[in-house]
């Protein structure tokens, strides 16, 4: 699948609810409208399958919370039946403890786990979970094999100050890290006004901090930090046309509906209607054409 802007899509990023255990402050709920409609795990499956024929190489599950789902692991497994290069979930990893084994044995290798602070009482103020839960989750994760990468939104006034904790933990668990600039999406405008932080001066920070820089072909071109043999990314999709012009990414809704682009929502093609009233797979397929033709990059070079 190539859109109008010649951006070839190979990753879908599929919500499997939008349950959630905390409630972050800074959360955009993936950009959806509020919905307590859910796929089935058949369901899932079956769009993905779909989105496989037609040259997604890559899944990541997110939410919502995806561990609220009894059924992950099935929808892990079925997935990495298909024979994709790449099935990862998002998780906030307050409800990794115990699930582990069920889920490397379903074949999952690799989680992003969101943290925006490791102070607890901030933790906290800003999730209203219990960031003991986490790190421990994360810890059994990371000794049942499974590849970390934590996910910090950072904000000023917030958290700015623990860069260097963050990539500690990040060395703990022998995984990954990467800095996600606040957007300005689902938040009330003076929560993005007041702690929106651009995040450059970070990248300079890491540039100097870091003994190697590697770049990322499959995404963005992104720059790879190694700071003490850890691997450190910065996302910054904010008013950054680079970004959506390298944009190799689709969105299906926890209600399933095809999202084109994370910022819009007067875009989405339904895929759960159809599939419920008996539509058949060339139509599904179809409808994934259509979709791809609705993209255009929310930041382009012109504005
Ligand atoms: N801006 C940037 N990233 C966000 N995330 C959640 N809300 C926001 C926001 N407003 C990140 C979380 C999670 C990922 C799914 O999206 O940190 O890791």
């Amino acid at each position: 699948m190539i859109d109008p802007y010649r951006r070839r899509i190979t990753g879908l990023r599929i919500s499997l609810t939008q349950r959630c255990n905390l409630n972050c402050r800074y959360c955009h709920h993936e950009g959806e409208g509020r919905t307590s409609e859910e796929m089935t795990a058949g369901e899932v499956l079956r769009i993905l399958k779909i989105a496989s024929s037609l040259g997604i190489r890559r899944v990541k599950y997110t939410g919502g919370e995806p561990l609220l789902r009894d059924d992950l692991s099935e929808i892990i497994k079925g997935s990495v039946a298909m024979g994709l290069e790449d099935v990862a979930i998002t998780t906030n990893g307050t409800l990794l403890k115990g699930r582990i084994p069920e889920l490397t044995r379903a074949g999952l290798k690799r989680m992003n786990v969101s943290i925006p602070s490791l102070d607890p009482s901030l933790y906290f103020s800003l999730t209203g979970g219990d960031l003991s839960r986490t790190i421990s989750g994360i810890g059994e994760a990371a000794e049942g094999g499974i590849n970390i990468k934590i996910n910090t939104v950072l904000m000023k006034g917030v958290n700015e100050g623990e860069v260097r904790r963050f990539i500690e933990l990040a060395s703990a668990v022998n995984g990954s890290l990467q800095f996600i600039e606040l957007e300005n999406l689902n938040l009330d405008d003076s929560f993005f006004s007041t702690h929106y932080l651009d995040l450059s001066k970070l990248e300079l920070m890491l540039q100097k901090m870091a003994e190697r820089v590697l770049l990322r072909e499959d995404m963005n071109q992104r720059r790879i930090y190694i700071v003490g043999g850890t691997p450190v990314e910065v996302v910054r999709p904010t008013n950054n046309p680079e970004f959506c012009a390298r944009c190799s990414r689709i969105r299906v809704t926890s209600d399933g509906k095809i999202k084109p682009c994370l910022m819009r929502s007067d875009n989405l093609v339904d895929l759960l209607g159809p599939m419920r009233c008996g539509t058949s797979d060339d139509d599904l397929r179809a409808l994934f054409l259509k979709a791809v033709s609705l993209r255009s990059p929310y930041y382009s070079r012109q504005t």
